[in-house]
């Protein structure tokens, strides 16, 4: 049976905690979808490399290079997804997993909206600005102590900016989605919210 969950949310509000969760509660495919853009960016970063030309011939296991979840790469990441034709050059990858047998949760930025809009459930997962850099400035200062709360603030603020208010696919809410704010909420009952949300709309088809 086809069943596809689409995520999306502005960087570290929790989509990806929630899209594995979602992921091995109804034992769907999962496709981080930032992956993609971020795999796109490392490219133009490291190899120079003209960002649709690096689009266009993208494999799978680009997907698994290290180093993709690095701050420059998020930056670069957000900087090509303004480029229509990137976009374009990833679309096939991504409705082709959204519609493999079993089902698939995809998570990103535009996936209720462009990618999946008749996905059967969807989600915006969203949290304050404050709250989601003090989350990635936990996770990112780990591998590199010298990073301060107020940069990855800045960086986190600039990639919403970025995403929000490009012209091809902007981060926006499907008017389909329900909404959950992490901000002030725990992991499990994100993941609770989330799942009870996912099955309600799982009994309706
Ligand atoms: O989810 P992420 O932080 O790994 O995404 C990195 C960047 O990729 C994000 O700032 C914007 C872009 N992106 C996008 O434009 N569309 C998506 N579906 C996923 C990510």
């Amino acid at each position: 049976m086809r069943f596809t969950v689409a995520i999306d949310g502005p960087a570290a509000a929790g989509k990806g905690t929630i899209s594995k969760a979602v992921a091995a509660y109804f034992d769907l495919g999962h496709l981080d979808t930032g992956l993609l853009y971020r795999a796109v960016g490392r490219k133009v970063l490291d190899a120079g490399m003209d960002p649709v030309q690096a689009a266009k011939t993208l494999m799978a296991e680009d997907l698994n290079a290290e180093g993709l979840r690095t701050a420059a790469v998020a930056q670069a990441a957000s900087k090509v997804a303004v480029i229509a034709d990137v976009r374009a050059a990833l679309v096939d990858f991504q409705r082709a997993f959204a519609t493999r047998s079993g089902g698939a949760v995809l998570d990103g930025r535009d996936i209720g909206t462009v990618i999946c809009p008749r996905a059967e459930a969807k989600l915006y997962v969203t949290a304050r600005a404050e709250v989601r850099a003090h989350r990635r400035w936990l996770e990112l200062s780990e591998k590199d102590p010298s990073l301060t709360l107020e940069q990855v603030l800045a960086d986190v603020e600039a990639r919403d900016a970025r995403d929000r208010d490009r012209i091809e696919a902007p981060l926006v809410a499907a008017d389909d989605a329900l909404v959950i704010d992490t901000s002030d909420l725990a992991i499990s009952e994100a993941v609770a919210k989330a799942v009870a949300h996912v099955q309600s709309c799982k009994e309706f088809i």
